[in-house]
C-alpha cells in the first residue's frame, strides 16, 4: 500500500523544547531585538557587524542544543507516512533528529553565503566576522532570508503542501507571509492539524483541528489518531 503523504510546517515553536528562543512569544527575540536593526538587507547594509553578531550568537546557541521528542516523533514517522517538512526554522534540528527531507524556507544558520552571488552557499558552522570571504573574494553573510527578500523556495512548498493528504502545522504563530499562507495551498478535503500551546486561529478556518499543547506532547497524542486511521 502506499504511504500516505503527510506534510509539516514547523516554526520556532518546534525547537522551544530544544531551548532554542521563539519569535513572538513573551520574552522572545523579537522583544529583544529590533527587526529592522538585525534581519533586513538594510541593516546589513548599514551595520554589518550587529547582523552578524545577532546570527553568530544564535548559530553559537543552536551548536549547544539538541533535537527533542517532537523533531525524533516525525523522523520515527517516515516509516508510515511520506514525509516532507517544511520549517520557517533556520536550525538543522529536524535534519539531526533523522528528517530526510526539509525543505527551510527561511535559511540555514550553518550556511554562509557569498554577498555577491546567492547561489554561492558554503557549510558553515563557526562566527561569520567581517572580512571573512567566499573562495571568490567576496564577503560572506548569514544564509538566511531576511525581511524584503524574496523566499525562493515558495513556489515547491506550495507544491508539496498541495499534494499532501495530511498536514501538521506546529509551533507557529502564523503571522509571517508567504510562508503562514501555505495552509491555504490546502483543499477542502485534505485534513489539517495545527498544533501550539497558543495557536492564531485568525487566519484558519474551523475545519483546521487544533490541539492546543507543546509540540511533543501534541505529536504524541496525534501519533494515536494518524495511525489508528492508517489500519
Ligand atoms: P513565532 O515566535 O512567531 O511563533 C512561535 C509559536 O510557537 C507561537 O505560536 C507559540 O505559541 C508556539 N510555541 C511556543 N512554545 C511551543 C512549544 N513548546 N511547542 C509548540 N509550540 C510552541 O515563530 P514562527 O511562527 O516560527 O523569520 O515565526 C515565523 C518567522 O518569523 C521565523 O521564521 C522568523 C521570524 O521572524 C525570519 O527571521 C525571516
Amino acid at each position: 500500500m502506499q504511504k500516505r503523504k503527510l506534510t509539516v510546517l514547523s516554526g520556532a515553536g518546534i525547537s522551544a523544547e530544544s531551548g532554542m528562543a521563539t519569535f513572538r512569544d513573551e520574552g522572545g527575540l523579537w522583544a529583544q531585538h529590533d527587526i529592522s536593526e538585525v534581519a533586513t538587507p538594510e541593516a546589513f547594509e548599514s551595520n554589518p557587524e550587529k547582523v552578524l553578531n545577532f546570527y553568530n550568537e544564535r548559530r553559537r546557541k543552536l551548536l549547544e542544543i539538541k533535537p527533542n521528542a517532537a523533531h525524533y516523533q516525525l523522523a520515527k514517522w517516515e516509516k508510515t507516512f511520506d514525509i516532507n517538512i517544511i520549517t520557517q526554522n533556520v536550525d538543522d534540528l529536524h535534519e539531526r533528529a533523522g528528517s530526510s527531507r526539509v525543505i527551510h524556507l527561511h535559511g540555514e544558520l550553518l550556511k554562509a553565503r557569498s554577498t555577491s552571488n546567492e547561489q554561492h552557499i558554503y557549510d558553515w558552522n563557526k562566527d561569520i566576522h567581517l572580512g571573512d570571504t567566499c573562495p571568490h573574494g567576496s564577503q560572506l553573510r548569514p544564509h538566511i532570508v531576511w525581511f524584503g527578500e524574496a523566499v525562493p523556495k515558495m513556489a515547491y512548498a506550495e507544491q508539496i503542501v498541495a499534494k499532501s493528504d495530511i498536514l501538521i502545522v506546529i509551533g507557529t504563530s502564523l503571522q509571517v507571509y508567504p510562508a503562514a499562507g501555505l495552509i491555504h495551498a490546502f483543499t477542502r478535503s485534505q485534513k489539517i492539524y495545527y498544533i501550539d500551546p497558543q495557536p492564531n486561529t485568525s487566519t484558519i478556518d474551523s475545519s483546521v483541528v487544533i490541539i492546543k499543547s507543546k509540540a511533543s506532547e501534541g505529536l504524541l497524542n496525534l501519533e494515536k489518531t494518524l495511525l489508528r486511521d492508517e489500519k
